[in-house]
């Protein structure tokens, strides 16, 4: 059964909800914060070591509630039966969307074309699991019979993004294998990965659903031809791995039959890191990391799946980014971890929401007459608080953002940690309860900088009432990075299905690749 059609803006609910922002868009958090005692209590959702704390939103409790009854009205709790079980949600091309069955532990049986597709997702692993153990260990040799001590993935878009952002976020956990990225079709990209390797130690895993990405296989084709210079056809088979859908295109680039793993085509390119195209994350940190990373991911599907709307993370999240896109006219969203492991994830998340949700056309058919994918950026603190969050406390745009902390340190420097944690809590007060223009008054007053009161008083007032979300976790483990990815993830799904629209394709980037096709031959 395919998912249901409506247009959001007819909704009962999507009506209450104008009603309900032109009655209370003029609210002030301060003041929410001072008469209600209980508001972060109240509008936080804590699972197991993570707590999310959603208070700073311009939210009453009659907003959560209106928005949930949106959710329901739109019917997300059978949208999501749909996604967890295999339906054809993804109709615009035929296909299931089943990342999660990817991360599954439990014994339903997931059917795609009658048939199960647990059995093989669990031999994929398996096979993930020897394959990483044999190059960790330095049993694997290279065509001199040495031992591999680099790894390049070569991938673009969800071939790279993905295991690219999971391998820097989990840099701590890092085993003594180095592992590099190379995607751009730049060749001065592939030049510079390539510069300090030698051909005797370095395993290449060649990453695309389709292998005919003209990227990858331009790298692949490169790299295969460079590796050549020093090493014979014969020897392919030790240095080259792929994952792909695409067998035949694989074995004639000559992979070795038993180096390839599978992709299927009921995981999107843009969620495929919990699939084989995790092979190079398995192999920085090792199976049992890359499990789990898997399990973070499983339990957060859980909690999706069973928890009531209210306090449901994703659908808690994901309610209030559709409040200030499509109420409040917000155009884009910040994504701040506190954190410099996750310096990748701003740009990962940009694939996967934009390529996502970034969709005018309704499961009608129809233009859209509402606002629909979020623009997503954003940079790690501190360092982004001395680059663009000027604009986001001063500025003229609402900008919802979303503060990524945890609790603990993964290396100690206990100081640095205290002062990063105090700069995490900073921003979000400061951006909800600003400064008043009696606070600037009193402050210059008291420094002795009377005479500067009128000329100065205009550009120091905050006028905060800026919303943000804490997602704070305990710890940065390969297992809270799963259930972060996989937050988000759910996020995107749940607007998709407001919005009423397919999430799932992107024949958006179509017409360029054809296009530089064409220009190519010219
Ligand atoms: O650019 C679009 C896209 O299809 C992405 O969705 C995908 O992640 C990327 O290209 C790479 O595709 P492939 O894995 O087939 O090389």
């Amino acid at each position: 059964m395919a998912l249901k059609n409506y247009n959001p803006t007819k909704t009962n609910s999507w009506y209450k909800l104008s009603e309900h922002f032109n009655a209370s868009q003029n609210i002030v958090l301060k003041e929410l914060f001072q008469n209600e005692e209980n508001r972060k209590g109240k509008f936080s959702i804590v699972l197991d070591d993570l707590e999310v704390d959603y208070s700073k939103n311009k939210i009453t409790q009659e907003t959560i509630d209106l928005l949930v009854e949106l959710a329901n009205e739109v019917e997300l709790k059978d949208a999501i039966e749909k996604y967890f079980t295999g339906e054809i949600i993804n109709a615009t091309e035929g296909r299931a969307v089943l990342h999660t069955a990817l991360r599954s532990t439990n014994e339903d049986a997931i059917l795609v074309d009658g048939k199960d597709i647990k059995p093989k997702i669990q031999t994929t692993l398996r096979k993930i699991r020897a394959f990483s153990n044999k190059v960790i260990s330095g049993k694997w040799k290279g065509y001199t019979g040495k031992s591999i001590t680099d790894v390049v993935n070569i991938g673009i878009g969800g071939s790279d993004l993905g295991p690219d952002m999971v391998v820097e976020s989990l840099k701590f956990y890092k085993n003594k294998l180095n592992t590099h990225f190379v995607s751009n079709v730049d060749g001065d990209h592939v030049s510079e990965v390539l510069r300090n390797l030698n051909p005797e130690t370095t395993l290449f895993v060649i990453v695309s659903k389709t292998f005919t990405t003209q990227e990858t296989i331009s790298n692949a084709n490169t790299i295969k031809n460079w590796f050549l210079k020093s090493a014979s056809i014969f020897d392919v088979a030790k240095h080259f791995v792929a994952v792909s859908t695409n067998l035949d295109a694989v074995y004639d680039f000559g992979i070795d039959k038993n180096n390839v793993f599978p992709m299927w085509n009921w995981v999107g390119g843009r969620f495929s890191l919990w699939s084989a195209v995790g092979l190079s994350i398995s192999l920085a940190v090792g199976f049992d990391h890359f499990r789990g990373l898997l399990d973070g991911a499983e339990e957060m599907d859980n909690h999706f799946r069973t928890a009531n709307f209210e306090e449901n993370i994703p659908v808690v999240l994901a309610l209030l980014s559709v409040w200030y896109n499509n109420f409040y006219g917000a155009e884009t969203e910040a994504i701040l971890p506190y954190t410099q492991y996750l310096s990748k994830l701003p740009s990962y998340l940009q694939q996967a929401v934009m390529e996502s949700n970034g969709k005018g056309v309704d499961r009608n058919g129809e233009e859209v007459s509402y606002q629909t994918g979020t623009i997503v950026w954003g940079s790690t603190g501190t360092n982004m608080q001395h680059a663009f969050m000027q604009l986001v406390h001063q500025g003229t745009k609402l900008i919802p953002a979303d503060f990524i902390g945890f609790k603990t340190s993964l290396h100690g420097l206990e100081d640095h940690h205290e002062k990063l944690m105090a700069n995490y809590k900073a921003q979000m007060d400061a951006l909800a309860f600003g400064k008043t223009k009696e606070e600037v008054h009193l402050e210059l007053k008291t420094s002795g900088d009377l005479d500067k009161i009128n000329s100065l008083l205009p550009y120091k007032v905050f006028q905060g009432n800026r919303p943000s979300n804490a997602i704070l976790f305990e710890k940065l483990t390969p297992k809270a990075l799963g259930k972060l990815i996989a937050l988000y993830e759910h996020k995107i799904f749940v607007q998709g299905i407001i919005w009423n629209i397919y999430s799932y394709d992107q024949f958006g980037v179509e017409l360029g690749k054809e296009l530089a096709k064409k220009i190519l031959k010219k």
